[in-house]
């Protein structure tokens, strides 16, 4: 994956929308044009609660079209409560945008994104961006429950087969999404963004099956800019995205850690060493 030289700043932005999608799920639309042009799939702001209270939070950038771009989050904790209270009209700061998002280059015909749980904030770009290019994209998206499956009808309507799981069974295929991702014809690369233990599973599947995976890693981000090292992964010394420091026989590591917010948040299962 090719690193990124992107301009990121603070960006003012106003919430010009605000709907609770689901108990506990809000859709945060605001008014940030230079926001939207300039972000690519995959990457994330960090968005900082107006009171200053609490510390910036790593969102990813659902929508991003026109003036208008998304956040699409689950109320977890302090910060996203916070950013939850907001009105239409109120100012969001955000920075970004950030990180080393998807890589949708190599003209996939056939791509499967899975998506568990907030996952599927960060996977409507790629998928609008696939289908544009002409790929078919397959949708596997999984939840708890029924009323957690949030945007499946968006990602229909922008084109893509959409196949959805619960672990309850209260909607689509009663087990993990992965199961399905298992049974689908091949596809020529996999996309996914969810919880660690959905995307160690989506790269056993991918070996098994024998197709690359690009997974976007969560984590709980403290600068979000690559400054603390709080948020680093071993990978390959061999990834474009391993950081160049000398190897052990010049005096370094030959253990490559990477910053999962500023050479991630995405990287090939084949790059990582967890
Ligand atoms: C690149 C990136 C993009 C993200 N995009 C989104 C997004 O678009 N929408 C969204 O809702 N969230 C997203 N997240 C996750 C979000 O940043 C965290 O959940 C954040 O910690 C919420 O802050 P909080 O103060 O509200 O909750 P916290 O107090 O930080 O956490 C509350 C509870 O949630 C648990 N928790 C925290 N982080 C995670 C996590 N990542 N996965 C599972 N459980 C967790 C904690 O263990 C704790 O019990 C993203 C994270 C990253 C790294
Ligand atoms: S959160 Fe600080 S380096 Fe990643």
């Amino acid at each position: 994956m090719t690193t990124l030289d992107l301009p990121s700043r603070v960006h003012a932005t106003l919430v010009t929308d605000r709907r609770e999608l689901a108990p506990g799920v809000v859709l945060l639309e605001l008014d940030a044009p230079e926001l939207a042009a300039a972000t690519l799939p995959g990457q994330f702001v960090m968005a900082i609660p107006p009171s200053g209270e609490a510390a910036a939070t790593a969102l990813g950038v659902y929508e991003a079209e026109m003036r208008r771009a998304s956040l699409l989050f689950f109320i977890t904790g302090k910060r996203t409560r916070e950013l939850a209270e907001l009105h239409v009209g109120e100012r969001l700061d955000v920075l970004g945008p950030l990180g080393n998002g998807f890589d949708l280059s190599g003209s996939p015909r056939h791509v499967a994104i899975v998506a568990g749980g907030v996952g599927i904030a960060s996977v409507l770009l790629p998928a609008q961006a696939l289908i544009r290019a002409g790929a078919r994209v397959q949708l596997f998206y999984g939840a708890r429950t029924a009323a957690l499956l949030v945007e499946a009808q968006r990602f229909a309507d922008a084109g893509c087969e959409v196949a959805l799981s619960t672990d309850d069974g209260t909607a689509g295929y009663h087990g993990y999404v992965t199961d399905l991702l298992e049974r689908s014809r091949k596809h020529d690369v996999v996309l996914a963004c969810g919880p660690s233990p959905m995307l160690r599973a989506v790269a056993r599947v991918a070996a098994q099956i024998g197709v690359r995976a690009q997974l976007s890693l969560e984590e709980t981000f403290a600068c979000g800019v690559g400054g603390c090292w709080g948020c680093v992964v071993p990978i390959v010394r061999t990834s474009a995205q391993a950081p160049s420091f000398p190897p052990a026989s010049e005096g370094g590591s030959d253990v490559v850690n990477a910053r999962i917010c500023k050479e991630g948040p995405v990287f090939w299962n084949d790059e990582l060493r967890w």
